[in-house]
C-alpha cells in the first residue's frame, strides 16, 4: 500500500506540541516531508530530530510577516499548509484588555491570513495544494468568556471560504477543521496552569469525552491527501457531537 502523503511537502504551524505535533507525526508516517514551525524552539527541534530526515524545524511566529517570508524562502516546494498555531484567552467581554484581544487575533486570525498568502506562490508553482485551517467549534457557535478566540475562529472559517473560491482555479483546496474540546495543553494553559479534567467538562457531548490530538490528525491527513480531492471551502467538524445539539437540550 502506498503512503497517503508520499511526494508531498508540508508545513505545519504550532507543530511543537498538541494537535500540530500529532499531525506532523502522522504526516511523516504517511510519507510526507514536513517542516515543523513554532515559537517553542526546543520542543520543536526535539520532535523534528525524533521524526528523522523527513522532518526539520523552523522558527516561525505566525503573526510575523518577516518570519513567513523567511520560512517559505527556505522551501523548494509546498503541497500542504496546516495553519494550526493558536492561542486561547478566557475573559468576560467587559473585562477583556485590548492587548489580549489583539494578541489572540494576531496569532489565530492574522497568522492564518499570512500563512495562506505566503503559501500561494509555492502551491501555484507546484500545480496545486491543500491548505487546512484550524478553526474550532468556536468558529461555529459562541462560548462565554471567549470573545477574541471566537472572533478569530469565525474569521478563519470565513477566510477559508474566500481562499477556496479564489484558489480553486489553481488546484489549491482550502478547508477548515472545527475540533471540539481536545486534550492538549491549550485549555489548561489559558486557565492559568490549573489541572483540569477535560473529560469531565466534555461529559455532556454525545461521545461523553474530550477528543485526542491524534483523532484530529486523522482528519487533517485526509484533507492533506488526494483522498479529499473534491473537498474545498468546507467545514469539517470533529467535536464528539458538541454542535449537534443546543442549549435547550433537557437531558
Ligand atoms: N485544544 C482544543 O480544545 C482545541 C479545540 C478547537 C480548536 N483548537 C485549535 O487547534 C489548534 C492547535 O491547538 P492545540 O490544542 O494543539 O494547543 P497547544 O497549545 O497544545 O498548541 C498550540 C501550538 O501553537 C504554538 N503557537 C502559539 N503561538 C504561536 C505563534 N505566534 N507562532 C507559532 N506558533 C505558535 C504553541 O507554541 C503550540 O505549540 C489551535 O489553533 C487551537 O485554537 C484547539
Amino acid at each position: 500500500m502506498t503512503a497517503r502523503l508520499e511526494h508531498k511537502t508540508a508545513l505545519v504551524t504550532g507543530a511543537a506540541r498538541g494537535q500540530g505535533a500529532a499531525a506532523a507525526r502522522r504526516f511523516v508516517a504517511e510519507g510526507a516531508r514536513v517542516v515543523l514551525a513554532d515559537v517553542l524552539d526546543e520542543e520543536g527541534k526535539a520532535l523534528a530530530a525524533e521524526l528523522g530526515d523527513a522532518a526539520r524545524y523552523q522558527h516561525l511566529d505566525v503573526s510575523s510577516e518577516d518570519d513567513w517570508a523567511a520560512a517559505v524562502a527556505g522551501m523548494d516546494r509546498l503541497d500542504v499548509l496546516v495553519n494550526n498555531a493558536g492561542v486561547l484567552h478566557f475573559s468576560p467581554l467587559a473585562d477583556t484588555k485590548l492587548a489580549d484581544y489583539q494578541r489572540v487575533i494576531n496569532i489565530n486570525q492574522v497568522g492564518t491570513f499570512l500563512g495562506m498568502r505566503a503559501a500561494v506562490p509555492l502551491m501555484r508553482t507546484a500545480g496545486g495544494g491543500s491548505i487546512v485551517n484550524l478553526s474550532s467549534v468556536e468558529g461555529l457557535a459562541a462560548a462565554p468568556l471567549l470573545t477574541a478566540y471566537t472572533a478569530s475562529k469565525f474569521a478563519i472559517r470565513g477566510m477559508t471560504k474566500v481562499a477556496a473560491v479564489e484558489l480553486g482555479q489553481y488546484g489549491i483546496r482550502v478547508n477548515s477543521v472545527h475540533p471540539g474540546m481536545i486534550d492538549t495543553d491549550m485549555i489548561k494553559e489559558a486557565a492559568g496552569g490549573v489541572e483540569l479534567d477535560l473529560n469531565r467538562i466534555a461529559r455532556r457531548v454525545a461521545l461523553r469525552r474530550a477528543g485526542r490530538a491524534d483523532e484530529i490528525a486523522d482528519l487533517v491527513v485526509f484533507l492533506a491527501s488526494d483522498e479529499s480531492s473534491y473537498c474545498t471551502g468546507a467545514e469539517f467538524v470533529a467535536d464528539g457531537g458538541a454542535t449537534a445539539t443546543h442549549a435547550l437540550n433537557v437531558t
